[in-house]
């Protein structure tokens, strides 16, 4: 596995960048676990970012709520699809024990997702959110 930092561009809102940067660090902890091989390691951290993940959704979805968001639907609906993807990953490596398999979706498909997402929804989201005076 080789392991790219996602490249994030900063969106309007200081507090959203700051929980991208956080997720990052996550993801740069959870490359160097595979990388080690550690079992206990990726557990750990694979609760840590599952929980990071839900107050990053939900942290948006609140605000983009609070500001009566139009598109707030579409926007969730991204988040959606990743919570379900991670719900599976996490059952199967779960039964399987498989850290490639894991390490598939985390360095492929979820940073893969997280970049696009970040360019688009949340830099929409955020600019509208920073115009109706939502921090
Ligand atoms: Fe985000
Ligand atoms: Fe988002």
């Amino acid at each position: 596995m080789s392991y790219r930092r996602p490249r994030l561009p900063e969106v309007a809102l200081p507090a959203m960048n700051r929980v991208h940067e956080e997720e990052l660090a996550l993801l740069d902890r959870l490359a160097q676990a595979f990388e080690e091989g550690e079992e206990a390691a990726i557990d750990a951290l694979l609760e840590e970012f599952a929980t990071h993940l839900e107050a990053h959704f939900a942290g948006e979805e609140g605000r983009m709520e609070r500001a009566a968001f139009p598109p707030y639907p579409v926007h969730r609906a991204e988040h959606e699809r990743i919570r379900e993807e991670l719900a599976q990953v996490r059952a199967r490596w779960r039964e399987t024990r498989d850290a490639a398999m894991l390490a598939r979706w985390f360095f492929e498909d979820y940073t893969r997702w997280l970049e696009s997402h970040v360019a688009t929804m949340d830099h929409v989201t955020a600019a509208y959110l920073a115009m109706q005076g939502i921090d």
